[in-house]
């Protein structure tokens, strides 16, 4: 019978989709659900790269035992320790007693502090090789991908990447798991938002890694999340992905956030869209904080150059969905955006006076002064709302020309 699992030569797929999970990490919504990868190499020895979420260990050794029988594992390689990736090593090590676990040196302390797991290592560092027989493994140590113990894990005679998170998607495998036997259309944005939520602070450790993999020849790709990339055009649009997000390269277009009670910020927020819609923008985004899932917010905060932020003053303070927006762009350390922002109040301004803090904070350019208004849209503050889109529109166009 015709083994379904596998990628290429003797390298097989046996990870599981989690369908059930609202939330990854407890915090960010799985319209698509969420695949969680590990793969088997078998050679003289045989390799099993990363586990998969504890809750699926029962598929999971299922899959690994249709495919080995009664053979056992001989490395377990780990190249990232998250739990959605390392819960099932306590139950692997019970199956497989004499699996030696392949790790850096920040793998270890954090396989024995979840698990309690101990037993015969091997230790790798970066360039470091394992021969598994007629495939060589080589491993490239990528810190902070979005943890400290990351790493990945080259299969040299296939091309084969296992990269952990990185290139990395949201959205289970409908079907196959190879790109070239799906429909992968719904993948690109949710890589977006996997990246800009999960690894988007950590661009900079991203760069190490895709400069130490520039001249590393990729046929395959294998990430712990989303479909196997194996056609040219997709491993191209991948890396370009990561590479652009990473450096926090943005399109044209401008993402328009606000909170909003009564409609009058609102009513500011559409104004200024309008305007930026005459003065030839296309790609306008508008998200009522109150509404919008705060990922699909980030992921369009790293798509587009412009960003514009509004709220009510409530309590003296800042609108609680806008102030908890500007902490988690704050947290990514996204860079280079246009900047601008507006405000209501009702008796006592406050909201705008306090959004100069992440101004100075985020160290975005600012395009205008921020404009304010007092219950709500009069002549006066429809003027205002047009200069600042048009102060918007005018510095996007300038990088165009
Ligand atoms: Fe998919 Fe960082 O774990």
């Amino acid at each position: 019978m015709e083994q379904k699992t596998k990628i290429t030569g003797d390298i097989h797929y046996v990870g599981v989709n989690d369908r059930k999970s609202p939330l990854f990490e407890g915090l960010w919504p799985l319209p698509y659900g969420v695949s969680y990868n590990s793969y088997l190499i078998v050679d003289e020895m045989v390799a099993l790269i990363d586990t998969v979420e504890i809750c699926y260990f029962e598929e999971y050794i299922l899959k690994i035992k249709k495919i080995l029988g009664s053979r056992p594992i001989d490395y377990l390689i780990i190249n990232h320790m998250e739990p959605d990736h390392s819960g099932s090593i306590r139950l692997i090590k019970e199956q497989y007693p004499n699996i030696i676990i392949v790790g850096n040196k920040q793998t270890f302390g954090m396989v024995e502090g979840f698990y309690g797991v101990t037993g015969e290592q091997y230790l790798v560092g970066d360039g470091d090789f394992l021969k598994l027989g007629k495939h060589h493994l080589r491993f490239y140590m990528t810190p902070m991908v979005h943890w400290p113990e990351t790493m990945m894990t080259y299969e040299e005679t296939t091309e084969t990447i296992f990269s952990g998170d990185a290139f990395g998607t949201f959205g289970a495998l409908n079907g196959g798991f190879i790109d070239s036997k799906i429909n992968v259309s719904i993948y690109w944005d949710e890589m977006v938002r996997y990246y800009s939520n999960i690894v988007g602070k950590y661009g900079s450790p991203v760069q190490r890694a895709l400069t130490k993999l520039a001249d590393v020849k990729l046929s395959n790709i294998c990430s712990t999340h989303g479909p196997v990339w194996t056609q040219k055009e997709n491993i191209d649009k991948v890396v370009s992905i990561y590479n652009d997000l990473s450096l926090y390269n943005a399109k044209e277009g401008v993402v328009i956030i606000y909170g909003t009670m009564y409609g009058n910020t609102e009513a500011m927020a559409e104004e200024i869209a309008l305007e930026l819609s005459e003065q030839g923008i296309k790609d306008i985004v508008l998200h009522n904080a109150n509404k919008s899932d705060a990922s699909y917010i980030i992921a369009d905060v790293f798509r587009y150059k412009g960003l514009i932020v509004g709220s009510p003053t409530y309590n003296g303070q800042v609108y609680p969905r806008v102030e908890a927006l500007l902490s988690d762009i704050l947290l990514r350390d996204i860079k280079n955006r246009y900047l601008g922002y507006f405000g209501s109040f009702s008796w006592a301004s406050a909201a705008v006076k306090r959004m100069g803090d992440f101004v100075t904070k985020s160290k975005f350019e600012l395009v205008a002064d921020p404009i304010e208004m007092k219950h709500a849209m009069k002549p006066i503050n429809y003027d205002q709302c047009s200069h600042l889109a048009k102060s918007m529109a005018d510095r996007l166009k300038k990088d165009s020309k």
